[in-house]
């Protein structure tokens, strides 16, 4: 258990409660255990962002589950914090695609600005820092989550900018730090070309125009059964699609016997 600081007690908000009831009734009689990470994101969200002791005894009550398991889930997961947590909660992904595209130096980043590591606050309750491993946004390498918001394609400087301006009560844009729209590709969107950046409108503009295409005789083209109906068509268009559609033409309606599957018959 962590040295946090513990209370007697823990309760939901009048509020919090009629909502904790809303989630556990998503679930089917008996299942009501599954509602526990909604109620921890719930507990923490109520008490500035951290889970006590106590409310950890208080979801297994209301859960009717051993406080062992939900103690289990909340250490399990990262997004659960367990001690109190600086106003930023900066959460730094460490693994392979992040690890290769940076996540170390932005770990000197934080270290060089704000002289914290891992599992570490600020003195003055600022800013703290956990390390944790893919956040799900690999493509967008790499990524620190700052509280709900996800902050991507950082490095060194983007970063560096980041910390100064939270620091200053600012609240920057989430998302990619470069000229990208979420997640396409860094180059440019190679599909839905008709919203690509300026960039790519720009590379664009320097390609040579297509030459025209010669012109052609249009075919000529049957005429339609309306256009016969109607007597627009020619008299020797007229003339063949009355042959084709005669019964009494052996080759045609043998064709169309044999069409609708029907024994040939001798
Ligand atoms: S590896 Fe960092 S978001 Fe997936």
């Amino acid at each position: 258990m962590s040295s946090a600081p513990q209370m007697d007690g823990f309760a939901f908000t009048p509020e919090n409660l009629e909502r904790a009831n809303r989630l556990i009734a998503r679930y089917p009689a008996g299942r009501q255990a599954s509602a526990v990470l909604p109620l921890l994101d719930l507990a923490q969200r109520q008490h500035d962002n951290w889970v006590p002791d106590a409310a950890l005894h208080h979801i297994a009550d209301m859960l009717e589950m051993p406080y062992i398991r939900v103690m289990e889930v909340a250490t399990f997961y990262t997004m659960v914090n367990l001690a109190p947590v600086g106003r930023f909660h900066l959460q730094l992904c460490r693994t392979t695609p992040c690890w290769l595209r940076g996540a170390g130096d932005l770990r000197g980043v934080v270290k060089d600005k704000l002289g914290i590591g891992h599992g570490q606050t600020t003195a003055d309750g600022t800013f703290s820092l956990v390390e944790v491993e893919c956040l799900g946004a690999c493509v967008n390498a790499p990524v620190v989550q700052v509280n709900d918001d996800f902050y991507e394609d950082l490095d060194d400087a983007s970063f560096g900018r980041l910390l100064d301006a939270l620091a200053a009560g600012e609240t920057p844009a989430a998302g990619p730090a470069v000229d990208r729209r979420t997640s396409a590709p860094i180059t440019g969107q190679t599909t839905l070309t008709d919203i690509a950046p300026a960039a790519v409108r720009a590379v664009e503009a320097t390609v040579p125009a297509p030459a025209p295409e010669p012109e052609t005789e249009p075919e000529p083209v049957d005429a339609a059964p309306e256009e016969i109906e109607s007597g627009a068509a020619a008299p020797e268009q007229v003339e063949a699609a009355e042959v084709e559609s005669d019964p009494a033409n052996p080759a045609t309606t043998d064709e169309l016997t044999k069409k609708d599957g029907a024994p040939d018959v001798a």
